[in-house]
């Protein structure tokens, strides 16, 4: 079992439905926004406790998974905060926004032998599936000897 805390109430709201859906796997133990009441409003029954203060569940040693639905501009610094807690990490996109933050936050995760998975649904979205098909021309073309 996974025990989760969940920063931001906002789109962390659907990851909370995501966990309800998994409770072999997951659960949620705490829900932090510095908006109590927004935290509040998405309990269903659930037993997790609230806090307005990020460090407070990077702090507590129950949990091992920390899923930042935060906004953009403190992905970077939690998820390095998270995972020299020694957590765990899911972050809503964008997990970075250039490679230097990007190869930092996979240092980090090195170092700390702990996993970072940044959120991206949009695999099978149209523009992937373009450059998807574009490759895939590349490599024809390429297999034929053919240079355009
Ligand atoms: N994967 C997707 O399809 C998807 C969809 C929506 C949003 N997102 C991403 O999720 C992230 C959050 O988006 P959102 O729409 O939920 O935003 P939002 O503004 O609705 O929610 C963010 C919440 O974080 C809280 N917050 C902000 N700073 C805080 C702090 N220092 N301490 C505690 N709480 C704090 C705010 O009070 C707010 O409730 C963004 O990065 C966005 O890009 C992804």
């Amino acid at each position: 079992m996974t025990r989760v805390a969940i920063l931001g109430a906002g789109i962390g709201g659907e990851h909370l439905t995501a966990y309800r859906a998994l409770p072999d796997h997951f659960s949620v133990a705490l829900l932090v926004d510095q908006d109590s009441a927004r935290a509040e409003a998405l309990r269903a029954g659930d037993g997790y406790r609230t806090e307005t203060d990020i460090s407070k569940a990077l702090a507590n040693p129950q949990i091992d998974l920390i899923d930042i639905c935060l906004p953009p501009h403190l992905h970077v610094p939690v998820t390095l905060q998270a995972l020299e807690a020694g957590k765990h990490v899911i972050c809503e996109k964008p997990l970075a926004t250039s490679l230097r933050d990007a190869h930092q936050i996979r240092d980090a995760a090195s170092r700390t032998g702990r996993d970072v998975f940044p959120v991206f649904q949009y695999r099978w979205g149209p523009a992937l599936a373009t450059l998807r098909s574009l490759i895939r021309e590349g490599s024809r073309r390429q297999a034929s000897g053919r240079i355009d």
